[in-house]
């Protein structure tokens, strides 16, 4: 497309329905708290990935403590503010923004000290985000529950997280550092700590 916009995000519906919700509804989202937790806890070094990043503050929170941040998400005009305000904060530098699917989009082999995700559910994309962690670093997520679905009949169950999801999904060789629910929101927070080394099992 002539506007930067990848040929094959034209007409996807998640591009159009979230570039509509943006357009409607100016301003960043807010540093999530999970972001905080994770940079509270410690984190080897590295660069940080945000995934479905929105115009992150978390992102601009990790930049603004150093990290080089790469954001992806299919919508520009998230995008385009996310980049506009940091900016302005004199962090454009730190912040890579990488419009793309993450149904279709691969992490850097290389790794990430923080892989970070809020409000988003896909299990495929969870399960290659544990495995863009690099040893000692964290991952970071949080999305809705089927309890949601009780309060929001409109939300579509593979939106949801199952029973004991995402931990129960992790690959082995995490620690999970916390996993709770908040009945306010209905979503559920995982902060989990990729093991430095294997853990040595028994003959
Ligand atoms: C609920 S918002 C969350 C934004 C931000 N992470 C936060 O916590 O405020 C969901 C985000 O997912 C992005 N998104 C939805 N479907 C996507 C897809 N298939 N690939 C990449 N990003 C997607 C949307 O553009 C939107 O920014």
């Amino acid at each position: 497309m002539s506007d930067g916009v990848p040929a094959e995000l034209a007409d996807h519906p998640d591009r159009l329905r979230w570039n509509a919700k943006y357009a409607d509804a100016p301003g960043l989202s807010p540093v999530h708290p999970l972001a905080e937790r994770a940079l509270a806890a410690g984190l080897p070094d590295g660069g940080v990935l945000d995934l479905a990043s929105g115009p992150s503050g978390s992102a601009l929170l990790v930049a603004a403590a150093g990290r080089p941040v790469t954001a992806v998400d299919v919508s520009e005009i998230a995008l385009a503010r996310l980049g506009a305000e940091a900016g302005r904060r004199g962090l454009a530098a730190l912040i890579t923004l990488v419009q793309a699917d993450l149904g279709a989009w691969r992490p850097d082999p290389a790794g990430y000290a923080l892989v970070l995700c809020t409000g988003f559910w896909d299990r495929a994309v969870f399960g290659r985000a544990a495995g863009a962690v690099v040893p000692g670093g964290l991952l970071a997520w949080e999305a809705f529950t089927e309890e949601a679905r009780r309060h929001r009949p409109g939300l579509p169950a593979e939106w949801c997280l199952g029973p004991a999801e995402p931990a129960s999904l992790l690959p082995d060789g995490f620690a999970v550092l916390e996993q709770a629910d908040d009945p306010a929101t209905g979503k559920r927070g995982l902060l989990a700590r990729r093991h430095v080394a294997p853990p040595r099992r028994v003959p």
